[in-house]
């Protein structure tokens, strides 16, 4: 029989269901992940409803105060799921998990009563520890708050990771923050930066790639500030990493997020120009085009700065398409500001991009300002901008209509006739079959997983249509 560890003694396999709610960005989903398989450990299995899951974990987010809220309107009627549940003699254990967690801790419970278990980003290893910890339901009451941010030893007691879901996977390779931006809640959230020693990360990938992964992002939360420990005993840079993982054999596509420009070096734009695997897209937010802006949000970098770095990855690979990530309304950000930020995009041109108004956060520096912009004024600027970034998507999107690309198939599409894969340049490509010439003389079509060159018909907002390349 299998059994569940407990600080010291064993308690017999539990068959209970596990439903996990997950907000924020893709660390959070990759913990998501691992949390699953933590408790999959524990005879708990993921369920796609919280209607009859036993335990219920909502993996939060704190960027900005609609997705902190998003949590407590949840809670809300996650505690009507429990009163339902309770009527009919089921227990339900609520756990509030990631970056909400940690910047609010036990401030939780005592708003929503209904929350049994609270546990930061770097705590989820000790899930099981903490549910022996919260025992049976009558024990629970009090509930238990785990925040500690002591990132170190948490991979290494990870279980090995399960089958991957699909063909493109999440990698966490680096963790935390030490750049503090001052309208940013991350480095209190994730806690100081770490990263992950090379050879646990290629294990990982080498295991993803095994169930049939093709493609894999590595993450963090300033991903190229990474300097894990390598083999050799030396601190590996991330371009270091990349060029590492290459050498797996049926990883066909790499790719890294969050970036940020400080820490691009020579090493990772020489990947971009050397590494094939490596894909011709990258997010490396700005958040401002204005130098008086860049420097108060503590970024430590210029507009020209910012330009310079956008030249070399292009000097390397002249086909490299950016995404990048917006502030707008930044406390004291006057109309000139925020124009430098519109001649910044009409200069560099975006792929696709993240815009938000400025929010402010509790415990962050520019938030106690005295100088905040007015909603009216954070929204005009978010719809200009996005207008623009809009019409460039478009642009960028109608300009391969007429050429080709590989496309990595990863999901179906809406009608049989379709898959849906994913370009080099993270566009959804919806591929159709039967408008394909040859198709009708029943050549086997290729599935999920596969790598296929197609040729593009077509080009809108978010997507692009094509066909298999006769
Ligand atoms: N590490 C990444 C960003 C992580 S947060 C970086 O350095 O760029 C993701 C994005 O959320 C940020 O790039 C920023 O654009 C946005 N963001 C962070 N804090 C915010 C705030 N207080 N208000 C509005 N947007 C914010
Ligand atoms: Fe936040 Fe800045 Fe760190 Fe990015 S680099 S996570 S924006 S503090
Ligand atoms: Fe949100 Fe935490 Fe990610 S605040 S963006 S979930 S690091």
């Amino acid at each position: 029989m299998a059994l569940g560890r407990a600080g010291g003694h064993v308690t017999p396999l539990q068959d209970k269901k596990l439903f996990v709610k997950t907000y924020g960005c893709q660390m959070n989903v990759y913990d998501s992940d691992r949390m699953t398989e933590v408790l999959a450990d524990r005879g708990y299995t993921a369920v796609d409803a919280p209607d009859d899951a036993d335990l219920i974990i909502l993996n939060t987010c704190h960027i900005r105060e609609k997705a902190a809220e998003k949590v407590y309107s949840e809670l809300g009627r996650l505690r009507e799921l429990k009163a339902e549940r309770t009527a009919r003699g089921a227990d339900t254990m609520i756990a509030v998990a990631g970056c909400v967690a940690q910047a609010e801790g036990a401030e939780i419970k005592r708003r929503s009563p209904v929350v049994d278990l609270v546990f930061g980003p770097q705590t989820y290893h000790e899930l099981p520890e903490m549910l022996d910890k919260l025992g049976e339901k009558s024990a629970r009451r009090a509930g238990l708050v785990e925040t500690g941010l002591d990132v170190d030893g948490k991979f290494g007691r990870l279980p090995k990771r399960a089958a991957a879901k699909g063909v493109a996977a999440f990698l966490t390779i680096q963790e935390g923050c030490d750049k503090f931006c001052t309208f940013c809640v991350v480095p209190y959230t994730r806690g100081a930066e770490y990263s992950r020693p090379v050879a646990t990360i290629e294990a990982e990938a080498r295991r993803l790639v095994d169930t049939g992964v093709r493609e894999i992002t590595l993450l963090g939360q300033n991903v190229n500030a990474f300097h894990g420990d390598g083999p050799d005993g030396d601190a590996w840079t991330l371009g270091r990493l990349i060029r590492r993982l290459d050498t797996i054999p049926g990883l066909e596509r790499l790719r890294y997020t969050t970036s940020h420009p400080l820490d691009v070096d020579e090493d990772l734009i020489d990947a971009h120009r050397d590494v094939e695997s490596l894909m011709p897209f990258l997010h490396l937010p700005v958040q401002s085009g204005s130098d008086r802006i860049l420097a108060e949000m503590n970024r430590r970098h210029t507009r020209d700065a910012y330009y310079r770095i956008v030249d070399r990855l292009r000097a390397g690979r002249p086909d490299l398409a950016l995404s990048s990530d917006f502030i707008v309304g930044f406390p004291g950000e006057t109309d000139a500001d925020f124009e430098a930020t519109m001649d910044l995009v009409r200069e560099v041109g975006f792929a696709q991009a993240y815009s938000f108004k400025y929010s402010p956060r509790p415990g962050t520096p520019s938030a106690d300002r005295d100088d905040h912009v007015p909603e009216q004024v954070k929204q005009d600027r978010l719809a200009e901008l996005q207008a623009e970034l809009n019409r460039q998507q478009l642009a960028f999107n109608r300009s391969f209509v007429g050429r080709s690309m590989r496309v990595l198939l990863d999901r179906p599409g809406r009608s049989a006739s379709q898959l849906i894969g994913r370009s080099p340049y993270m566009q959804a490509v919806h591929v159709d079959f039967e408008q394909a010439a040859g198709d009708a003389a029943g050549a086997p079509r290729p599935g999920r997983g596969a790598m296929l060159d197609v040729s593009v018909i077509g080009g809108h907002a978010n997507s692009l249509a094509a066909h298999p390349l006769a």
